[in-house]
């Protein structure tokens, strides 16, 4: 069972973290934690706040590489809701990822890629592979018609091949959208038709938990390309499977690779340009898109990766999150890459062919800082302690979660099974909005709370606001806004919907105010001047299913195209591992005579259809009838008492009041309040 490096590597054993003797449960970094950190010193938050726009310029200046200079007094120009970082500016992504490091580094490995299947050889591709392969596939994409501002939509999953695409369209200044494979076709064609996208980049298959998933042929069997008028396509061939190729318009990626050359100047991108679409869940059916700079997202994923992962030139860093979100966007391709580092890429599942294998990826590769999200820690732990015990995990010394709050419990484990109270462990709090990590503990300055987040990066000016717009107090729970003059990486817009960019984030404080969406409590412990925040979890109609983004709206819209359905509302219930999984209350058409186990069947299948398999619903619960409003409006925040047994607040002002009893029989609701309204 697993590869040990041999011997435990030369830090093995030092203390990284120290526990608070005064107050338990408060981790702090050890001395040598410090001397190693590139910042370890709490004077950073007092000096960010007083001069956060010299902050962020010096951090520009330091981070990447500029083909020129902002205007002096242009750090940030802000017209709220919309702003604009180093105005004035040039830069390319491709370029600082991958030419600035090629006179000192490049033979360094830029990217480890291991596939899932055990007997298959890992690939490394060193700065100059990358440079050389990027490049070329910059030239082939320019041959097929792309430019500056072109979307170009990707559906791939964690092979190189992905990293080289998107590395070319960011050398062109083409705009990728990387779509989650785990979604459907339907959720690409989508996608395609709102950025008008005429190329889609995708693979004939990969593996996943031992199985072949056949990405073309499913794209064929939906008919997206024909539907969305696609001009190209081009496959990567991963598995050699047999995959439809339609002439004069599907093309083979290494053949379009094979002669090309491999040189293609960076196209000079300015602050104002974009650098590129992620679409992701909000509070309508439809996906949004939302659009990312290019220089100042650089600049400020550069800095996290220094700031908050303290990365060094001999780390390894692994990030386990999927291309087809912002984490691997951020965190497993352009942040290591900006600092010249090595980023561990995994193509398959954690638990195959067995509970050890990520484990063993660690121990085998020696990975240092080790990125991943607590629904996988919960997952993994289930498993048994037997997959972990006994491992060289010295190579580590900084854990880090994303995707969702971690509980006390799993961080413990994490700390304890994974981190041998060695390492530091962070929880970082951002958004796909948010382009990086915003607020969160750093490793040589602490403290580490479990379950608490920690403080806003310095230089962003988080709070906790009530529903007047005042802050918290110590102690007390409210909203999570960033203020001005947010974050260089911070999103620039919404991708042809400016009135959904302000409903969604600048409409309830104010155009000044940018709000999260999540709920959060300011702690009374403070670091630095600033108050640790416990991040609470979103307050909208949006879930983290198993540390995916997804909106109850794209569920309800896939369900309620069903013949049989008149209404269906969609919750997130309580989930020990996935932390929450989609609930369904479903209202059938009076007269039908499906057998549940049918209904069930069909629901599932058109939410893995429409949206994805990642959206399964868990549970559906046919009822007469949901609460509404006078104004006929779904009221949620009941059916999610329901299904969290947590109190249902007043439901007087239910214009259907007969409906409640039923619910909460039917979801035996044991929760702590009786249901007023009915019962009252
Ligand atoms: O609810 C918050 C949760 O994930 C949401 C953002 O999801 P997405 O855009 O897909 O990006 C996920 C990865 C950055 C947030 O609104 N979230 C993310 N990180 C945390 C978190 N909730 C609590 N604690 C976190 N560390």
């Amino acid at each position: 069972m697993g590869v040990n490096v041999g011997r435990k590597l030369k830090d093995a054993g030092k203390q990284w973290v120290i526990e608070d003797a005064k107050k338990k449960g408060v981790y702090w970094p050890t001395e040598r934690m410090k001397e190693k950190a590139y910042f370890s010193d709490e004077k950073i938050y007092a000096e960010a706040s007083k001069d956060t726009r010299g902050f962020w310029a010096k951090h520009a200046r330091e981070s990447i590489g500029w083909f020129g200079e902002w205007d002096a007094d242009k750090v940030v120009e802000l017209e709220p809701p919309y702003f604009n970082w180093f105005v004035g500016n040039k830069t390319n992504l491709s370029y600082n990822c991958i030419d600035r490091h090629l006179e000192e580094n490049r033979n360094k490995a830029a990217l480890i890629w291991v596939p899932e299947p055990v007997d298959e050889a890992k690939q490394v591709l060193t700065y100059m592979d990358l440079y050389r392969e990027v490049n070329k596939c910059a030239n082939v994409l320019k041959g097929l018609g792309v430019k500056k501002g072109s979307p170009v939509t990707i559906w791939m999953p964690m092979i190189p091949e992905t990293a080289i695409v998107a590395l070319a369209c960011q050398r062109i200044g083409a705009w990728h959208s990387i779509v989650y494979t785990a979604f459907a076709p339907h959720a690409v064609r989508e996608r395609m038709e709102d950025a008008e996208s005429k190329i889609l980049i995708t693979v004939d298959g990969f593996y996943r938990r031992g199985k072949r998933i056949e990405l073309k042929r499913r794209i064929d069997e939906a008919q997206v390309l024909e539907k969305v008028g696609a001009e190209n396509c081009v496959v990567v061939r991963r598995l050699n499977s047999e995959v439809e190729m339609k002439e004069g318009r599907d093309f083979y990626y290494d053949e379009l690779m094979n002669g090309v050359e491999a040189y293609c100047d960076p196209e000079i991108i300015t602050s104002d340009d974009y650098g590129f679409l992620l679409y992701t869940s909000g509070t309508t059916g439809k996906p949004k898109g939302v659009m990312h700079s290019c220089g100042a997202y650089s600049v400020g994923v550069a800095l996290t990766m220094k700031l908050v992962f303290d990365l060094h030139p001999d780390d390894l860093f692994w990030s386990t999150a999927d291309i087809g979100w912002i984490t691997g966007h951020s965190y497993a391709l352009y942040g290591p890459l900006l600092v010249g580092a090595t980023s561990l890429w995994y193509e398959g599942a954690p638990d195959y062919p067995d509970a050890a294998r990520w484990w063993e990826l660690i121990e085998k590769y020696g990975v240092t800082i080790f990125y991943t999200a607590p629904t996988a820690i919960r997952a993994l732990r289930a498993a048994g302690d037997k997959w972990v015990e006994g491992r060289d995990f010295s190579s580590l010394r900084l854990l880090a979660s994303v995707g969702e709050p971690i509980d006390p419990d799993t961080w413990k484990w994490f700390f304890e099974k994974i981190g041998e109270r060695r390492c530091a462990l962070i929880d970082t709090y951002w958004q796909t909005e948010t382009g990086g990590i915003i607020l969160s503990s750093l490793p040589g300055i602490g403290p580490f709370v479990p379950g608490v987040a920690g403080p806003a990066l310095p230089g962003v000016h988080c709070d906790i606001l009530d529903e007047t717009g005042e802050a918290v107090k110590p102690g007390e729970s409210g909203y999570l806004v960033v203020k001005t003059p947010f974050a260089p990486s911070m999103l620039r817009g919404m991708y042809k919907k400016p009135e959904k960019y302000v409903e969604e984030y600048w409409s309830e404080y104010g155009t000044e105010i940018y709000f999260a969406g999540d709920g959060g409590i300011k702690t009374g412990m403070e670091i630095g001047g600033q108050p640790l925040i416990k991040i609470t979890g979103r307050i909208d109609d949006v879930m983290e299913v198993a540390g995916h983004r997804i909106g109850t709206a794209e569920i309800e819209d896939a369900v309620s195209d069903l013949d049989e359905v008149v209404e269906v509302a969609v919750v997130g219930k309580p989930d020990a591992i996935k932390g929450e999984v989609p609930a369904l209350f479903v209202v059938l058409k009076s007269g039908v005579e499906v057998p549940k186990a049918q209904m069930d069947r069909e629901i599932v299948k058109a939410v893995r259809e429409k949206v994805g398999p990642v959206a399964t619903p868990e549970v559906a619960y046919y009822v007469a009838d949901v609460p509404k409003t006078e104004s006929g409006k779904i009221i949620r925040r009941f059916l999610k008492g329901l299904v969290r047994d947590e109190a249902l607040g007043d439901m007087t002002t239910a214009q259907n009041p007969e409906c409640l009893k039923e619910l909460a029989e039917i979801t035996k609701y044991r929760g702590p309040q009786k249901i007023q309204g009915y019962n009252a």
